[in-house]
């Protein structure tokens, strides 16, 4: 049986609430994180067409209290019946307000208790909104995990954490592909593989026990090239892989970088490791310039950087490597234990190529956690 429809069948005992239930909150705070096996391209809702791996950030978070009160059930249980106020940090957001509606109707399907409450949202991000951080993944999986308490809170299902993050992973996903990685510390693997027992395309397994501790302490320098809004979104950029001569080379590709990458990481094969994120990042861009409609989010900048870390790299023997998300800014990952020898690399050589100057100096994060 999927996920989807074990949730489905447990979600006639979702209903039946009480009308004297009182007004309740819950609010949680969830990571954003970083792709080094990277998710391009989607089958049907919200399913990957590859395996993907990822750590969560420690600094980079979204903050989301969720607010409910019940609002009577008077026949009105369809999805289409919501009643949702949305601020983001302190404000309105007409964007944010109706990717979070369609958000809540389509998991209704699964929390059908959602549209017998009105719900009070506040999120806000430790980033800046425009800092060119993907802020969906820590915005969804917050507000996932709030869903999945208040199912938990009211009727004392999920009881195990295994049960209650799979779900939470599970709704956090059809909000967004990369959220369903962010419910867990560390590592996380989405998609199904050969490697990873228990490993499905419907949610994130966490994978930290399997590695060598040398990659459980990495930092992420995230440079910022360019703060703007993308020219292209992920969610448009997804939708460019279907018929894309390359999609199925693509897929095949990341499925066998998933493997290298994690035997690298099993033997504490450093070299291995840089090579396969490396050819993820550069790859997941190939995918856009090589599109029907091709494009690039790259920046002269982004080049340079990345041509000063690989030349530091050689002179210096460290174990440095680049990453990139779907855009120009680059992720510097180095092992915590270097960051005296490589924080002077980084303000002497990088940040003049940096917009303002302006980094974020993150590491690898321990994961989300309730705040009430
Ligand atoms: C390049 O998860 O943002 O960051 O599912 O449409 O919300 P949607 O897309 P999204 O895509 C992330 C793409 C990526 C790679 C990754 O995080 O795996």
């Amino acid at each position: 049986m999927t996920l989807a429809q074990k949730y489905e069948n447990e979600a006639g005992k979702l209903t039946g609430i009480s009308p004297s239930v009182s007004p309740g909150s819950v609010a949680w705070r969830s990571p954003s994180n970083i792709a080094l096996i990277k998710y391009w391209g989607k089958r049907d809702f919200q399913l990957p067409q590859n395996p993907s791996l990822s750590f969560v950030l420690e600094e980079s978070f979204t903050e989301t209290s969720v607010e409910y009160r019940y609002r009577g059930n008077n026949g009105n249980t369809g999805s289409g019946n919501l009643k949702v106020d949305f601020m983001f940090e302190g404000q309105p957001n007409f964007v944010f307000d109706l990717r979070i509606n369609a958000f809540l109707q389509k998991v209704a399907e699964f929390l059908p208790f959602i549209s017998h409450f009105e719900f009070k949202i506040e999120s806000r991000n430790s980033f800046p909104h425009s800092s060119g951080i993907a802020s969906s993944a820590s915005a969804m999986s917050s507000l996932a995990l709030c869903l999945v308490s208040i199912e938990k809170d009211l009727f004392g299902t999920l009881k195990n954490d295994k049960d209650f993050f799979t779900k939470a992973s599970f709704i956090a996903r059809l909000g967004s592909g990369s959220a369903a990685r962010s419910v867990y510390g560390d590592w996380s693997v989405w998609g199904k593989n050969k490697l990873i027992r228990g490993s499905t395309d419907e949610a994130a397994v966490n994978v930290n026990n399997e590695l060598k501790p040398v990659f459980k302490s990495l930092a992420d320098a995230i440079l910022i090239v360019d703060s703007g809004k993308k020219e292209v979104s992920s969610s448009q950029g997804h939708k460019t892989m279907d018929g894309h001569p390359f999609a199925s080379a693509r897929y095949r590709q990341a499925r066998e970088n998933l493997e290298k990458l994690i035997n690298a990481m099993v033997i504490g094969d450093e070299q291995s490791f840089i090579s396969v994120v490396e050819n993820e990042a550069l790859s997941l861009h190939a995918m856009m310039i090589s599109g029907n409609v091709g494009y690039s989010l790259l920046k002269e900048a982004t080049w340079n950087i990345i041509g000063r870390i690989r030349e530091f790299r050689m002179k210096s023997g460290l174990f440095l490597a680049f990453t990139l998300d779907a855009g120009p800014n680059v992720h510097l990952l180095y092992q915590l234990k270097d960051a005296e020898a490589i924080k002077p690399f980084i303000f002497s050589e990088l940040l003049s190529l940096c917009e303002n100057k302006h980094w974020i100096d993150d590491r690898i994060g321990k994961g989300p956690e309730r705040l009430f």
